[in-house]
């Protein structure tokens, strides 16, 4: 074996989706046995291995910094001589058909910084695996169409680890000599090694039960620290409602006699679908009114609901390979929204939606990291979690349930799951499925899954009054983006109306088909022009441009029926009357304000919706708008007019101010909505530059009740220069410093905040004592805030760039996969003026310079330079 090439971590090598082969050897069965231990954990695997098909390749495990302690082939230890490390891998030629090979190692969680793999966090042991960390754990074909039966078997010492889980059901359990005790588990259901998971802590059981659609009782734990145990009931409540809704929307029932979730605190994203136990980012389980805003209550609902709904999407049905990713990915956050907005408002769970698809996804495509949502080619996996495989994805699967209605979607999802179960499967199994199950031709509509960029789609409405027939011409252009300079026109279904303006109505809601690159449409019988509502319910991730005037959009921002579409002609014409002083016009700000204050005060609507629409657009948002970001122009401009908001109406900000006030904490929607309302008044209120604005703010944050006006006010505050700013930070700090969860607000609340010395704040923050580069929601919190923090980040000193630099050269010593999403926001250079563009490449250039720089961030690096 000494021909054996090892692979160069100096060029990381391009994995891609048309190589994809079968694996070799398949292992119907493993069993795993931990001797655990913080510094030294010995791991012992017994792989049960099948020949896959005819060809007389070796046995190839993977292993990412382990090393055999031995090796053996059905019962016989291997010498030196009869294997071999290829890089990581361990290759062992085999004659038979089948065999049992087993290998021991040992590693070391509490070293393990990268949190992959099995790793330690403030005294559990607990393991995350997706994508690749199950090779940091035990040498094993580590992909996800390798499925096998596990059994699972711990040891480790009783006081610190009282309790040991791992996937499927607990059967055995007992003491042994010395303070020491064990327990086995065994999971039913074939797996990808991604699922795999095991937890050993002193934890304690928010203990429940859920009964099944047929019956079944479900012993459901939630696990956390014994004092954490008070916050965690509206995870277990979401828990429960999600089960339900998944029978109830889906037909889709739990398969297990036990569901355990578990909380960590140092956690690289939200959280994960282990089969049986799920492994959670702390601030997705624990809640409560003193700690959590209304937001972070939403959270822990929609991530409980995600993981959960994994369990049939993606899990039962899981990826053949990692560029199918958005099969699970895509369709679990649709359906984890669509719960949610099931659980609350449908209005305003889209308009959130779509904004976050906008603030993260639409730059994700505009960018040099963008990529179809089933990519052709990578790096490193870790890097494809991103807003286009997750939130683009889910946008594929809406349009596909709007083009077939929910009947025959939903005879389409059926169909899915009933052929696939037990499988891995591929993005083109489920096309297939909704073709089959919807009696749909969808061969167009798979450009999107193989065609990256966000497609524009202007919209010309013209009238003739002599025939009565309004003509709408739809034209479509997908922009070039890295390696796809040519595109083809796509199937982009587009919801629209057409209003009257005389009787404010309109003749039904319609869904066009564009398929061409040009189409127009016609409608008979307008005596007069009607006016245009378009894309309504966002019915397909697109940009629209249209030839409105700021007359047809307040008249929508007043009448249109569909909430989506009302919001977005609010926020187009705030647009409009931003992008016009950024350019220098004199674009008139009263429309705006006279309508904000019709929606502010139509007593029909809901005050959560009220809330997203009189908020003014991101300046980000606006940045998106422009040719080249002028972060300095959009901040004064958009600081104007919300001044001008602020003074133009005060008397009703301190009317709903002082109107929205509650007496007790609920967590109702009118009481969400209320708080909602509350925290914008005070925003235009203090932004009017009255006198008592920071004092009012002060009262707000010292006499609430709860963290969502809480920090609302603290956030406010932030903004501006006051006495009040200083002593609502200091309290804050003083109230909240042994709680790392609501600290972390403290960090983001300042790396946020629109004030003129952010830059130099984060620097201090920075050799703040309670920041930390080990625990990624605290690097996230300073750091993840400020690099979207535009104004702040953009500061024509280039310093903001130099921070973040910084911060992912020493990240990414410790934890590669946190550090690589910090570069996104220095990749975007392109979009700005040619002085900051350089200080952005500069940035890039010396990060990776870096000796010994990750593949993680060298492949982000790289690709944002080309
Ligand atoms: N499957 C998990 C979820 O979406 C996320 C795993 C993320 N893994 C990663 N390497 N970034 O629920
Ligand atoms: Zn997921």
């Amino acid at each position: 074996m000494a021909d054996m090439q090892s692979t160069n971590a100096a060029a990381p090598a391009i994995i891609r989706r048309l190589d994809y082969r079968p694996p070799d050897w398949l292992v119907p069965d493993i069993a795993l046995d931990f001797d655990l231990d913080a510094s030294a954990t010995q791991v012992h695997a017994v792989l049960s291995i099948v020949r896959n098909g005819t060809h007389d390749r070796p046995l190839r495990l993977e292993g990412d910094g382990l090393l055999p302690v031995e090796v053996k082939v059905d019962g016989r230890t291997l010498g030196p001589e009869e294997w071999a490390l290829d890089g990581g891998t361990l290759v062992v030629p085999l004659n038979g058909q089948s065999h049992q090979v087993e290998t021991r190692v040992e590693v070391a969680p509490d070293s393990n910084s990268k949190l992959m793999g099995l790793y330690a966090s403030g005294g559990l042991l607990c393991t995350q695996c997706e994508a690749e960390g199950f090779r940091r754990i035990t040498f094993f074909p580590d992909r996800p169409d390798v499925l096998s039966r596990y059994t699972v078997r711990m040891e480790a010492d009783k006081s610190r680890y009282p309790v040991l889980l791992a996937n499927g059901d607990p059967v055995e359990k007992g003491d042994l000599p010395g303070g020491r005790h064990w327990a086995r588990w065994t999971d039913p259901f074939p797996k990808p090694c991604y699922l795999f998971a095991l937890v050993a802590g002193d934890l304690a059981c928010n203990a429940d039960r859920f009964v099944t659609m047929s019956g079944r009782e479900v012993a459901l734990g939630i696990w956390v620290r014994e004092a954490d145990l008070p916050r965690t009931a509206h995870a277990m409540k979401a828990l429960k409602d999600s089960m339900a809704w998944d029978e109830r929307v889906y037909g889709r029932e739990y398969d297990l006699d036990v569901f355990n979730i578990v909380a960590v605190a140092d956690f690289n994203f939200g959280a994960m679908e282990n089969k049986g136990l799920n492994i959670f980012n702390s601030r997705y389980i624990l809640a409560d009114p003193e700690t959590a805003t209304d937001l972070d209550y939403d959270g822990v609902e929609g991530v409980v609901a995600h993981e959960y709904f994994h369990n049939w999407s993606g899990n039962r049905v899981t990826c053949r390979d990692w560029f199918q990713l958005s099969l699970k990915e895509g369709f679990t956050v649709f359906r984890d929204q669509s719960f949610s907005a099931d659980m609350g408002s449908h209005a305003v769970k889209r308009i959130e939606d779509v904004r976050i698809l906008r603030a993260a996804q639409f730059q994700e495509d505009s960018g040099p990291l963008a990529h179809p949502v089933r990519p052709e080619s990578y790096m490193e996996i870790s890097n494809f979690y991103t807003a286009t495989i997750y939130n683009k994805g889910a946008e594929l699967i809406r349009m596909m349930a709007l083009m077939l209605g929910w009947e025959r979607f939903r005879a389409s999802t059926d169909l899915y799951f009933e052929s696939h179960d037990g499988q891995a499967a591929t993005c083109e199994d489920f096309v297939r499925a909704m073709e089959e199950g919807g009696g749909i031709d969808l061969s167009q509509f798979r450009l999107w899954y193989e065609q990256a960029g966000t497609p524009h789609v202007r919209a010309m409405l013209s009238h003739d009054p002599a025939t009565g027939t309004a003509e709408l011409l739809l034209e479509q252009a997908v922009p070039p983006t890295p390696g796809q300079p040519d595109k083809k026109p796509m199937a982009i279904p587009m919801r629209v109306a057409l209003f009257d303006p005389a009787s404010g109505r309109h003749q039904g809601d319609q869904l066009l088909m564009l398929t061409q690159a040009k189409q127009s449409f016609r409608f008979e019988g307008f005596s007069s022009a009607p006016i245009l509502s378009i894309n309504r319910g966002f019915s397909a991730p697109v940009i629209v441009e249209t030839n409105r005037s700021q007359a047809d959009l307040a008249f929508l921002s007043a009448h249109d029926d569909d909430p989506f579409a009302r919001y977005e002609a609010m926020q187009q014409l705030m647009v409009n009357v931003l992008i016009g002083r950024i350019g220098g016009q004199a674009v008139d700000e009263d429309a705006v304000i006279a309508a904000i204050r019709d929606t502010a005060t139509d007593p029909q609507l809901d005050p959560a919706f009220v809330a997203e629409t009189i908020r003014l657009p991101s300046e980000a948002y606006l940045g998106d708008q422009m040719p080249v970001v002028d972060p300095d122009a959009i901040h004064a401009a958009r600081d104007a007019l919300q001044q001008r908001i602020g003074e133009a109406l005060e008397p009703l900000w301190r009317d709903i101010h002082a109107g929205t006030k509650a007496n007790a904490f609920s967590l109702s929607p009118a009481a969400k909505g209320a708080r909602k309302l509350r925290n914008i008044a005070l925003h235009y209120l203090v932004a009017s530059g009255a006198q008592d604005g920071p004092q009012i703010a002060f009262a707000q944050f010292h006499e609430a009740d709860n963290m969502t006006e809480r920090q609302a006010a603290l956030a406010t505050l932030a903004n501006g220069a006051s006495d009040e700013r200083e002593a609502a930070l200091d309290i804050f700090y003083n109230r909240y410093r042994d709680d790392a969860l609501t600290l972390d607000k403290w960090f983001q609340t300042q790396a946020f905040a629109f004030h003129p010395n952010t830059v130099q704040l984060v620097a201090d923050l920075r050799e703040h004592k309670d920041f930390t580069l080990a625990n990624p929601n605290r690097v996230r919190s300073l750091f993840g805030a400020f690099a979207g923090n535009q104004w702040a980040f953009h500061h024509r000193s280039g310093e903001g760039y130099r921070l973040v630099a910084d911060c992912i050269i020493a990240l990414d010593k410790i934890n590669p996969q946190t550090a690589a999403r910090l570069v996104p926001p220095l990749g975007r250079w392109r979009r700005f003026d040619e002085a900051r563009a350089a200080m952005m490449r500069a940035a890039l250039q010396r990060v990776l310079a870096e000796p010994g720089l990750s593949r993680d961030v060298t492949e982000q690096a790289s690709k944002s330079l080309e």
